[in-house]
C-alpha cells in the first residue's frame, strides 16, 4: 500500500538562535516550520510587483485588505474589542493606506472614530483610498519618531538628522483596537544607510506607539512575517505574557508568503511584562537606528542559546499550537505552486527537506 505523503516539513536555517528554534520544531511540531526559499522569493516578487503600486494596483491592493479585515473579524472577532468602558470607541491605524482595516473597523463598529498615521505617498507610501478628516490623519513616516521611541536627543552626525520628529501623535488618545500593518515599501524615498535595519524599525516603532496608546483590556493586529523566526517567537511570547493571543492568516490572500497577523486581545499595557517588552521594543529601535561604528544601525544582539531553551521550555508547545495552522495554509500553497509550475514547466526535482531521522 503506498504511504501518504509526509506533510512534516524540516525548517533549516543556517546559524544562530533561528537554529535552535528549528531543531526544537523539528524534533516536537507535527508540521515543523518550513524553510521555503519558494515562499521567501515569492514574498520579495510580490513586494516588487505591489511596489509600483500604480492608481489601479493601489486600488487593488485596497479590495484586498478590505477581504483580509473581513476574515480577520470571521474567524477572530478582533476589530469588535467592544468599547470597554470607554465612549466613544477609537481605532488607531497605524501605516493605514490604502485603509482596508479601517474600513472593515468602521463596517463593523458603525459608531467609531477612526485615527490612522501613514507614510505620505510624495515619499513612496501607498495613497489613502478611505478619507477620514484631516486631523485625524498623521502623514507622517512612522520610524522617525524619536520622542515617542524614548529619544529626545537626536546625536548631530546622524546624516538625517533634520527629518526626526519630536511630536507625539495622538499622544492624549487613547485606542480600544489599534492596527501595525506596516510593510517597508521598495518605493519608499529613504537613505542608502536605511536599508538592513528598516524592518526592525518599523516593527519597533509601531509597537512602541501602539502599547503607549493602547487602552487597557484593548486589542492590537500586528502584521509578522515567519513565526519560526526567533525574534519573532521572543515577541509572541512577551505578547502571551501581557494579552491572550492568537494568530491569524488570511486562507487566500497571504497564503503563499511567511506573513501573518498577531491579533492580541485583552492587552494589559500597565502589567509588568508589557513595560518590560515596551522598553525592549524602545532599545532596539535606538539600536537600529543610531547603533554601529556608523551610528545609523545595527543588529540586536542574538540571544544567548541558554536563554532560548528556556523560552522554548516555557513557549514552544503554546508556539506549535498556534503556528501550526499558518504552517499548513502556507504549505498547502506553496504545493499548489509548485504543481502549478510543474504543470507549465514540466516535472523538476521538488525542494522540499527529508525529515532527518535517528
Ligand atoms: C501592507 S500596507 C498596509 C495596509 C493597511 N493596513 C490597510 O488596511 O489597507 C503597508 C503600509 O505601510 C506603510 N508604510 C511603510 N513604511 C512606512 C513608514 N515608515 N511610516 C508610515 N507608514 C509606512 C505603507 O505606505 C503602506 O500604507
Amino acid at each position: 500500500m503506498s504511504q501518504p505523503p509526509d506533510r512534516r516539513q524540516v525548517y533549516e536555517p543556517t546559524l544562530g538562535p533561528d537554529k535552535d528554534v528549528a531543531q526544537y520544531l523539528t524534533e516536537n511540531s507535527p508540521t515543523c516550520g518550513w524553510q521555503n526559499p519558494e515562499g521567501d522569493k515569492y514574498w520579495q516578487d510580490r513586494r516588487e510587483r505591489s511596489d509600483a503600486a500604480t492608481e489601479e494596483a493601489v486600488q487593488l491592493f485596497y479590495e484586498m485588505t478590505k477581504q483580509i479585515a473581513e476574515e480577520i473579524q470571521a474567524r477572530t472577532n478582533a476589530l469588535t474589542p467592544g468599547d470597554l468602558g470607554v465612549h466613544p470607541f477609537r481605532a488607531l491605524d497605524l501605516c493605514m493606506a490604502p485603509g482596508g482595516f479601517t474600513w472593515g473597523t468602521l463596517k463593523y463598529n458603525p459608531d467609531a472614530t477612526a485615527f490612522g498615521i501613514t507614510l505620505p505617498a510624495e515619499n513612496g507610501g501607498y495613497k489613502n483610498c478611505l478619507t477620514l478628516p484631516a486631523e485625524r490623519v498623521n502623514f507622517i513616516d512612522i520610524t522617525m519618531l524619536a520622542r515617542e521611541c524614548g529619544t529626545d536627543t537626536i546625536p548631530e552626525t546622524h546624516p538625517d538628522h533634520a527629518l526626526f520628529i519630536a511630536e507625539r501623535p495622538f499622544v492624549d488618545e487613547r485606542f480600544q483596537l489599534i492596527f501595525c500593518g506596516g510593510a517597508v515599501l521598495r518605493g519608499h524615498e529613504r537613505a542608502d544607510h536605511r536599508r538592513e535595519f528598516e524592518r526592525t524599525r518599523l516593527t519597533t516603532s509601531q509597537l512602541v506607539l501602539a502599547m503607549q496608546r493602547i487602552i487597557p483590556g484593548g486589542t492590537m493586529v500586528v502584521l509578522l512575517r515567519k513565526p519560526e523566526a526567533c525574534d519573532v517567537v521572543h515577541l509572541l511570547h512577551q505578547f502571551s505574557s501581557c494579552a491572550d493571543i492568537q494568530l491569524f492568516k488570511p486562507h487566500k490572500k497571504h497564503a503563499i508568503r511567511s506573513t501573518f497577523y498577531l491579533v492580541a486581545k485583552n492587552v494589559q499595557p500597565e502589567a509588568e511584562s508589557a513595560k518590560t517588552a515596551l522598553q525592549e521594543w524602545k532599545e532596539s529601535w535606538a539600536r537600529a537606528t543610531f547603533g554601529g561604528d556608523a551610528g545609523t544601525g545595527e543588529h540586536d544582539v542574538d540571544m544567548d542559546a541558554e536563554v532560548v531553551k528556556e523560552l522554548l521550555e516555557e513557549f514552544g508547545p503554546k508556539l506549535i499550537g498556534l503556528a501550526t495552522p499558518l504552517w499548513e495554509i502556507q504549505a498547502g500553497a506553496l504545493e499548489g505552486q509548485v504543481s502549478n509550475k510543474q504543470r507549465k514547466d514540466g516535472p523538476k526535482k521538488r525542494h522540499y527537506w527529508p525529515k532527518k531521522r535517528g
